[in-house]
């Protein structure tokens, strides 16, 4: 019986390889992007007809979120991870000179969002039988780490966390799990061409711990492999 997930930011970088990979199992994926009809969507759709649904998402958008639960209606979704990032502009954000409106825009895609489209599909994950939300986070949030610059950045990832905590704790009885992530330095427009790992092998490994990860794990931040990382 294919499981049926449901990923944001799906058209590009960890997004796509996620989407990419649970396709090619056979699972089904609800494709959410600004635009999930161009690009490499658009070549996925052709290939996977039924088990790819696209969906218009502009995470940042209460119409937009509403448009597109509408639009998905009760489909019932066994997993949905808010993946959807930005970074900020990159010279910008020390702790001696950071653009307050760009750190606006951040905190609105990282952390404002996840709990916006997590709280709008809700009844979609408690329909289904995964009853997961994964939210890709990040170390650059732990604040044990010592922090040094990328604060715009990192500043969204230690608010998401905490967002998604409370969130967690708030729906603990009805038995669908929380999970964080940090997906590990990865090789998207994001991460840049000299970081760790692939798309490819960040995405596999999430999906097989997120596969493994249950109400045990609820609240749980760790990397892309399992391990738990220090908030
Ligand atoms: N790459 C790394 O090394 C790394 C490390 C730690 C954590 N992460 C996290 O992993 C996640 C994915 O990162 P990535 O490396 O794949 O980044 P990426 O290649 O820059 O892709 C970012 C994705 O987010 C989407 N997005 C941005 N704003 C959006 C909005 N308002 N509505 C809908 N979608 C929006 C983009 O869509 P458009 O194409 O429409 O812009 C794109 O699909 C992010 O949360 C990031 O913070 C990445």
């Amino acid at each position: 019986m294919p499981q049926t997930w449901m990923i944001t930011g799906a058209n590009r970088g960890i997004g796509l390889a996620i989407t990419m990979e649970l396709l090619r199992r056979g699972d089904h994926v609800v494709a959410a992007a600004r635009n999930p009809w161009g690009g490499a969507l658009a070549e996925l759709a052709a290939e996977h007809t039924s088990a790819l649904i696209p969906l218009e998402l502009d995470v940042t958008s209460n119409e937009s979120v509403a448009a597109a639960k509408a639009a998905l209606g009760d489909q019932p979704l066994d997993v949905l991870v808010n993946n959807a990032g930005l970074y900020g502009p990159r010279d910008k954000q020390t702790g001696l000179s950071v653009d307050f409106d760009a750190w606006r825009e951040v905190f609105e895609v990282n952390v404002y969002a996840p709990l916006r489209v997590a709280q709008a599909f809700l009844p979609n994950v408690e329909a289904g039988a995964g009853r997961k939300i994964a939210t890709i986070s990040s170390r650059m949030g732990s604040l044990g780490s010592n922090p040094s610059g990328s604060l715009i950045y990192r500043s969204s990832k230690t608010a998401v966390n905490m967002a998604m905590v409370v969130f967690g704790n708030a729906i603990r009885e009805r038995d669908v799990s929380v999970l964080l992530f940090h997906p590990g330095w990865v090789q998207t427009d994001m991460g840049g061409g000299a970081a760790d790992i692939t798309p490819a092998e960040s995405a596999s490994s999430l999906i097989r711990t997120i596969d493994a990860s249950g109400m045990a794990e609820t609240n749980s931040f760790r990397n892309w492999t399992g391990e738990a990382i220090p908030w």
